[in-house]
């Protein structure tokens, strides 16, 4: 397929890496332009502004938040005012139920197809082509996409015709996923206080009961206390748990758990932990706990 690719950071520069390796011609924006130049080096062809990038069957974006949508779908020359109704936009950023709602709405009105397509992964599983792909809107388009979703993922769903039905449960694994990295930090800060190795425990747990993906990846990066170079960062973390509790708000959800986690990624970046991997949060309780940190000892 003919696509364009807009937002060129962690996630971004993988899916774009993998699309290219499918065979599929790829045009690319960022922000940043300098962020485009190995995607070039690599066969992409550049695009000096979001409206070069919006040709052809579909035009993906992946950008940080809902200000930065903001700023490239409904801002001046944005992806609205130049997208053709041939071209597809498929947005793959996590952002709130409402602001998918306003992109759905606004895309319909100007006669153009939309789909939700959020991904679970990190930027290695993005550069691999084995995220996850949770995919939103009209049976049809959705098919269309799935050629791409193939190339970047290793298993895209079909939740619903809905796009904000994808956002929603983007939203609701993340805050799983935060749970689970406080509860991981709890529970490691209460054997390592008790004399146990954390690397022992770590290999025990996921060797016994807990042997998914998360519990291996991120009780790792807990025991090892590895949280730089960020995968995914503490903002960005902050920003998912943030938009589940405005979901949860309006659905009239009580979420206390999500909120304890809002609080936790509060405390981190609070204490200068902006530019670490979200898995930090599971440090906190080692600290509150007054063990030492391994650059510590
Ligand atoms: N990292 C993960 O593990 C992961 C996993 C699944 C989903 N996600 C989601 O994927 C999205 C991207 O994450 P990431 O880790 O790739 O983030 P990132 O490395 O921080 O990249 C963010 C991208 O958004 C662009 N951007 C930010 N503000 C902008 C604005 N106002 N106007 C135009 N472009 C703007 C950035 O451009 P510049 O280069 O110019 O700053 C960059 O291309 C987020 O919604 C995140 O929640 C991340």
């Amino acid at each position: 397929m003919n696509v364009g690719f807009i937002g060129l950071g962690r996630m971004g520069t993988g899916m774009v890496g993998r699309l290219l390796q499918a065979g599929h011609e790829v045009t690319v924006y960022n922000r940043t332009a300098s962020k485009a130049r190995a995607l070039v080096d690599r066969g992409a062809r550049p695009a000096a502004t979001v409206a070069d990038a919006c040709r052809g069957d579909a035009v993906l974006t992946m950008l940080a938040d809902d200000g930065a949508v903001e700023a490239v779908v409904f801002g001046e020359g944005g992806l609205l005012q130049s997208l053709g109704t041939d071209t597809i936009h498929v947005s793959t950023s996590t952002i709130g139920v409402a602001m998918s709602e306003r992109l759905a709405a606004a895309h319909e009105r100007a006669g153009q197809r939309f789909v939700a397509a959020p991904v679970f992964g990190r930027p290695d599983a993005a550069a691999a082509g084995k995220l996850f792909v949770v995919a939103g809107g009209a049976p049809d388009v959705v098919a269309a996409c799935m050629p791409l979703f193939e190339a970047i993922g290793q298993k895209a769903i079909h939740i619903d015709t809905a796009p904000r039905a994808a956002n929603l449960v983007k939203l609701s694994g993340n805050f799983l996923i935060g749970s689970l990295l406080e509860a991981l930090g709890e529970a490691m800060a209460l054997v390592r206080k008790g004399g146990v190795d954390p690397h022992r425990y770590f290999e025990l747990l996921t060797s016994t009961l807990f042997t998914g993906p998360l519990f291996t990846n991120y009780g790792g990066l807990i025991a090892h206390e590895r949280f730089e170079p960020a995968g995914f960062a503490a903002p960005l973390g902050e920003k998912d748990v943030r938009l589940a509790l405005a979901a949860a708000e309006t659905l009239r959800v009580p979420m206390p758990a999500a909120s304890l986690v809002h609080d936790r990624l509060l405390t981190l970046i609070a204490r200068g932990g902006e530019r670490l991997d979200w898995s930090a949060i599971g440090r906190l309780a080692a600290d509150d706990a007054g063990l030492p940190r391994s650059t510590d000892t």
